[in-house]
């Protein structure tokens, strides 16, 4: 999730190409803040290139002491690291000969891209993945004299997610972009055209503007817009007018960032999924560098974090005990550490954090590193604390989540728990490359499933306006469940300042359901009926008995389960997916509901009272 801006305009070199462009990337900033860079070109001149480490303003002011001479077309990038850490050397734009590129997604064949054009003598001085994009289009513009068909050439080469823009010191009028699986919007001016990852790039300047299809290629000059597939064929972008305000387009058009972020939940779990697996489809975390032998020793995991992310630490417990077959304890790390923790060198800890900067969190690592254990972190943020204190780290792909509450990177953290899970099992002989290999392919399935969920949540909206001046709300779960019922409570708490409880469904008869009474709400998260028949049957059990004295009953029950029905008085269905990785999809309606009731409260679900982002204090 990188923030993209093109422009070219008039012929003669002047200061708008580089102010455009930083106007662009500071609209675009909560897109990615790891560093920022611009590259200009100019008839006659080299490229001028600028990058820096940090926030954008970091690069303005080495704009401002280093100015970069007049040019006609510039390209600019904010960053969010997903390959190498957030440095100078790692800033986008790449540079080879007189090319510069910048990027926002993945490419998941770049390590071997890297090994052919190393052996043909290419010279790496970052550890991205994009370096290899600029190296190929050099190569190929050399090849063909034209930017656009060496654009075409390389695009076709890649596998992955990739937005392009690129220009050529040699073609100072030209900007050409690629897209594949990321977005690429083009602002349509007069004398002038844009390019941005989204339209807050270029909202300033004109609301005309035209969406680039699936793989296809553009280049804009000051008066031309042309766009090609891959192959070189003429092809059609869709044209539409932006009729959002400058603050909407950066929300991506919806009301907030929260919506917006579950709306990037499926984008989410694929990017965290993309780069993981090699050609033959085989597990290669090679960002885990904790030796295999000592992995093999493992005797006990410890998940160690705080809020969602402990809840995303108990679903992966469910799932890494059942194919690993050793303990996992989940600990909130604020507890960790005072209760003189069973840990040594045979103790895996693993850090959940989407900041990386929790301080509960980091000083439950540095304790257990203390008493000898080995600590891996499962971090969204590139470049933060906790990864830099462990010995590895296996960062999510969720891109920024400005929102305070937490939600596409709770699905991140489970979604990489659970590749740690199965590369554990593989390791360490208790399962199959083929068993393996078949839980990918249903995890590759799941974007496609929450975005069902999406789709379908009009009903769970409707529900939540009508539950606006609700006075507290329960969650059931059992199994996987469980974490799912308390992480829909914590965002009911967090985002409509409601009293709202989650706890096992297993736990209602032995206290708990003295809290029920006719008409309070109860939300009840059902296994699969495909798993463990005892644990459906239960569950629907359970839910007959809140039904019968009165409680008003919200299911999320998957599609085709009719046991449900006769008890249920709302039904919010879901996707069929494996008892294990159902969180993947059953959290998904009560994030929505949770976000839909706050702002039929008119609270602000981007940043709720009392809250931050990341509390970097004990
Ligand atoms: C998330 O909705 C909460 N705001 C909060 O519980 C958060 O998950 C917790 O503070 C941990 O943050 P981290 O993932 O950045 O470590």
């Amino acid at each position: 999730m990188c923030g993209i801006v093109g422009y070219v305009g008039s012929a003669t070199p002047s200061g708008r190409p580089l102010e455009v462009v930083i106007e662009g990337l500071r609209r675009l900033e909560y897109r990615g803040y790891d560093s920022a860079g611009v590259a200009l070109v100019a008839p006659g001149e080299p490229l001028a290139v600028a990058k820096k480490a940090g926030k954008l303003a970091n690069l303005v002011e080495e704009l401002d002491a280093r100015p970069l001479p007049a040019a006609t077309a510039a390209i600019g990038h904010t960053r969010w690291a997903t390959h190498g850490g957030p440095t100078d050397t790692n800033a986008h734009p790449h540079v080879s000969g007189k090319v510069a590129v910048i990027h926002n997604g993945i490419v998941e064949n770049f390590a071997e891209l890297r090994d052919e054009l190393a052996a043909a003598g290419a010279v790496f001085v970052s550890q991205t993945d994009t370096e290899v994009v600029a190296h190929l289009l050099a190569r190929a513009y050399d090849e063909l004299g034209d930017l656009t068909t060496a654009m075409q050439q390389v695009a076709g080469r890649l596998d992955g997610t990739f937005t392009l823009l690129a220009v050529h010191a040699d073609r100072p009028g030209l900007v050409v972009g690629a897209r594949h699986d990321s977005p690429l919007v083009v602002g349509l001016g007069q004398g002038e055209n844009f390019l941005g990852s989204d339209v807050a790039a270029f909202i300033a300047h004109t609301r005309d503007a035209m969406e680039l299809g699936q793989d296809q290629v553009v280049s804009i000059t000051a008066d031309e817009v042309a766009v090609t597939d891959f192959a070189g064929r003429p092809a059609q972008a869709k044209r539409f007018v932006v009729d959002w305000d400058a603050r909407a387009a950066e929300k991506g058009g919806f009301r907030s960032f929260m919506d917006k972020e579950i709306h990037d939940e499926p984008q989410a779990v694929a990017d965290t999924l993309l780069g993981r697996t090699d050609r033959a489809g085989r597990l290669t975390l090679d960002e885990v560098r904790i030796d295999e032998s000592v992995l093999r020793a493992v005797d006990k995991i410890v998940v160690v974090a705080c809020g969602t992310a402990a809840y995303a630490g108990h679903v992966a417990k469910y799932a890494i005990e059942h194919w690993c077959r050793i303990p996992v304890e989940v600990e909130l790390a604020h507890e960790f550490r005072y209760r003189d923790p069973v840990v040594d060198e045979r103790t895996l800890v693993v850090a959940i954090s989407q900041s990386g900067e929790t301080m509960d969190t980091l000083m439950a690592v540095r304790h257990a590193r203390e008493q000898g254990s080995r600590v891996l972190a499962i971090v969204n943020t590139h470049g933060s604390t906790i990864p830099r204190e462990s010995d590895a780290v296996l960062y999510t792909h969720a891109g920024p989540e400005v929102a305070v509450a937490s939600t596409k990177a709770f699905l991140a953290q489970i979604t990489a728990a659970y590749l740690l899970g199965l590369y554990l099992a593989e390791l360490r002989g208790n399962m199959f490359h083929d068993e393996v290999a078949a839980i990918l392919d249903e995890l590759r399935a799941v974007p496609g499933k929450i975005q069902q969920v999406i789709d379908r949540s009009g009903r769970v909206q409707e529900v939540a306006r009508w539950m606006a001046d609700t006075p507290t709300v329960l969650f059931l779960g059992r199994h996987v469940g469980y974490p799912v019922a308390m992480e829909g409570a914590l965002k009911l708490k967090e985002l409509a300042y409601i009293h709202a409880e989650g706890f096992p469904a297993g736990e209602l008869k032995h206290g708990p359901i003295a809290l029920i009474e006719p008409g309070q709400p109860v939300f009840v998260v059902v296994p699969s009926p495909r798993g463990r028949d005892a644990l459906h049957s239960k569950v629907v059990s359970n839910i007959q008995e809140i039904r019968a004295r009165g409680a008003r009953t919200l299911v999320i029950a998957e599609d085709g389960d009719e046991a449900v029905l006769p008890y249920a008085d709302e039904v919010f269905w879901v996707p069929q997916t494996p008892t294990l990785l159902a969180p993947l999809v059953t959290v998904v309606p009560l994030q929505i509901f949770a976000c839909e009731l706050a702002t039929a409260k008119g609270l602000d679900v981007d940043q709720p009272r009392n809250l931050a982002k990341s509390v970097t204090v004990e």
